[in-house]
């Protein structure tokens, strides 16, 4: 990678622009290097970056003239328009919204999955990452498809806050203090109240449909994904936000093409570098979302066979949403745009 390469993060004080920034200062990103942009509400507001200071800079068209790299951890509505001016500008640019998931000209890339699209031909210089829970499931699928074959995965995923990024968190701070003291506040970032709840409802519904976008999400964004190699398992489930701050719970039911012992799919999953098997019930150990913070990889356990249907497995999983989920994602994928071949 040409050490001189300047990289924007659009969306730094975001909850997944915050973890960009952590992992741009792992990976020993030099602070010289980055310009830290959000919108005009956050000019000229400080973030840390290791023992320096990046001053945020509200996002215009010339924010990215001399960029190699734009990672966007912004609303969807918000990347449709910076998606194509950071590229028409000459960066590479990489999107974590759900603007292009859907766009076949966009490619969508699981960097730990199909990492061979970053440095194929594409028209454009942009790629776009899956949905937390799509990078959970594909990651855990993967292996198991790999070696006997997934027809389809059941998924109840339960969503913490951040799931709706620093609003989310904001609101369900304010609503469980204010209920622990006898007041109720209003829902703005949720459709009800989410402190001391369960809503089954993550985002919009889509258009005349009974499912919401979160959970047509995860179907299109895996087919995309397996669609390449063929054979596509299909995925399917229910978006829950619970009253959690960080990370997500995937209660996953797989049915794979023939019964398999469980020993075996314990074995393949410990083989995948993606993963981390946690699964030992008797001694309390499985995954857990208070678990994730940080971890790079997706904790999976609780596996069981279900006796009256062989081919069935079930399993849980917990993912660091914003980090694991979304921002290493966009990192480990820029990283390797900028590796391309001039
Ligand atoms: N949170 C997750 O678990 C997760 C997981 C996977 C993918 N994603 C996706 O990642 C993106 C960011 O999510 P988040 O949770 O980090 O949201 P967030 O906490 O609400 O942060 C949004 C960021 O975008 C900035 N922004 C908003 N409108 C902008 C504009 N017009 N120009 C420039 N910056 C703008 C905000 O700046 P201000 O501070 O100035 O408002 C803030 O920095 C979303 O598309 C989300 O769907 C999130």
């Amino acid at each position: 990678m040409n050490e001189n390469v300047k990289i924007a993060v659009v969306g730094a004080t975001g909850a997944v622009g915050r973890e960009v920034l952590s992992a741009l200062f792992d990976a020993g990103i030099d602070s010289e290097r980055i310009t830290a942009l959000a919108s005009e509400r956050s000019d000229a507001v400080e973030l840390e970056y290791g023992e320096d200071t990046l001053e945020v800079e509200k996002t215009t068209p010339e924010s990215f003239r001399g960029m190699g790299l734009v990672l966007l951890a912004t609303p969807a509505s918000a990347s449709r328009t910076l998606g194509p001016t950071a590229q028409a500008a000459g960066a590479w640019v990489v999107d974590a919204s759900s603007a292009f998931r859907a766009d076949g000209s966009v490619p969508l890339v699981l960097p730990a999955f199909n990492p061979e699209l970053l440095g194929a031909g594409f028209k454009g210089k942009m790629v776009c990452v899956p949905s937390a829970v799509t990078s959970a499931l594909v990651s855990l699928l993967a292996p198991l498809h790999k070696a006997f074959g997934v027809v389809r995965a059941q998924v109840t995923a339960m969503m913490g806050a951040s799931s709706a990024g620093v609003t989310g968190v904001g609101e369900l701070e304010r609503q469980t203090a204010g209920l622990l003291s006898g007041r109720e506040l209003e829902a703005h970032a949720f459709p009800h109240r989410i402190g001391f709840n369960l809503i089954p409802q993550v985002g919009d519904f889509l258009a005349q449909s009974p499912w919401t976008e979160e959970e047509a999400g995860w179907t299109l964004e895996a087919a995309r994904l397996f669609g390449v190699r063929g054979d596509t398992p299909v995925i399917a489930g229910t978006a829950v936000q619970v009253p959690t701050f960080y990370g997500h719970g995937l209660s996953v039911h797989v049915q794979l093409k023939a019964a398999v012992p469980v020993e075996q799919a314990r074995t393949v999953l410990k083989a995948s570098p993606a993963l981390k098997v946690l699964d030992a019930p008797a001694e309390k150990v499985y995954p857990m979302p208070m678990l994730v913070a940080a971890d790079p990889t997706v904790l999976v356990g609780r596996l069981r066979p279900f006796p009256q249907a062989p081919e069935w497995l079930t399993l849980f999983a917990a993912i660091d949403n914003a980090g694991r989920g979304a921002a290493l994602n966009l990192v480990e994928a820029g990283v390797r745009l900028l590796q391309r071949p001039a």
